[in-house]
C-alpha cells in the first residue's frame, strides 16, 4: 500500500487531512510516524511558497508522497490580514484563544456587514519522482463578535460560516469537512492522488 506524509504538526490539520482523505487506497503517516524533526521556517512570501517548503524539505528527507497545506483566515477589515502570518498573528507567543481575541478587539467598531473574511488553503503534493501538484481551496464567511463552540482548532470560535448558520467550531468534524478550505484543496489533492494510485 502506498503511504502518503501529511506534512504538519498542527494536530487539528492532520485530524482534518486524515478523515478526508480516508478511503483512499494509501496510509496516511504523520511527521511523527517518520520521526522527521526538522523545524521548518514558514517564511515563503505566499502561501504556496510555505506549502511547497513544508512539503519538498519532507520529502527530501523521507522520499515518500508528501502532502503538506499552508493555511490562513483573510479578514477584509484588516485588509487581508492576518493572512500568511495567521499561525503567529499578534506574536508567536499567543496561543489560539487570545489570537481570538486580538481580532475581535481589532474589529470591535467593525459593523456585522463590514465583517468578511475567508479561510484560504493552498496544498502542495511532492512525489518521489520530483512531480509536484498544487491547488487552492477558500471558504467564505464572517468573523463573529465573541468566540462561539470548542471544536476544530485556530480561528474556528470566530468564524461564522453562513452555510450553517453557525461558526467553525460549533460544527461537528464532518460538517466542518464538507465546507471548509482544506476539504475544499483536499478534493482536488485526492483527484490527482487517486490517478497516480
Ligand atoms: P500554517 O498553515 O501552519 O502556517 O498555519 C495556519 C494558521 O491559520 C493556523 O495555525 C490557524 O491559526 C489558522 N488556520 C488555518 N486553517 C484553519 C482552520 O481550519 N480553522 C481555524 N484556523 C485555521
Amino acid at each position: 500500500m502506498l503511504e502518503i506524509v501529511v506534512a504538519t504538526h498542527n494536530e487539528g490539520k492532520l485530524r482534518e487531512v486524515s478523515a478526508i482523505l480516508k478511503g483512499l487506497d494509501a496510509r496516511v503517516l504523520s511527521l511523527k510516524d517518520i520521526a522527521f524533526e526538522e523545524e521548518i521556517i514558514e517564511d515563503g512570501a505566499d502561501y504556496l511558497e510555505n506549502a511547497q517548503k513544508k512539503s519538498s524539505a519532507v520529502a527530501r528527507a523521507c522520499g515518500k508522497i508528501v502532502l503538506a497545506d499552508d493555511s490562513g483566515l483573510e479578514i477584509d477589515a484588516l485588509e487581508g490580514k492576518p493572512g500568511v502570518h495567521s499561525a503567529r498573528f499578534g506574536g508567536g507567543e499567543l496561543d489560539s484563544q487570545a489570537k481570538n481575541h486580538l481580532v475581535l478587539d481589532l474589529l470591535k467598531n467593525v459593523p456585522s456587514e463590514k465583517r468578511t473574511a475567508r479561510f484560504r488553503c493552498i496544498i502542495s503534493i511532492q512525489l518521489p519522482n520530483g512531480e509536484e501538484f498544487n491547488c487552492e481551496g477558500v471558504c467564505e464567511g464572517f468573523i463573529t463578535d465573541c468566540l462561539r463552540g470548542v471544536g476544530g482548532f485556530g480561528y474556528d470560535p470566530i468564524f461564522f460560516a453562513p452555510e450553517y448558520g453557525k461558526a467553525m467550531a460549533e460544527l461537528k468534524p464532518e460538517e466542518k469537512n464538507r465546507i471548509s478550505h482544506r476539504a475544499k484543496a483536499l478534493d482536488q489533492a485526492r483527484n490527482f492522488l487517486e490517478e497516480i494510485l
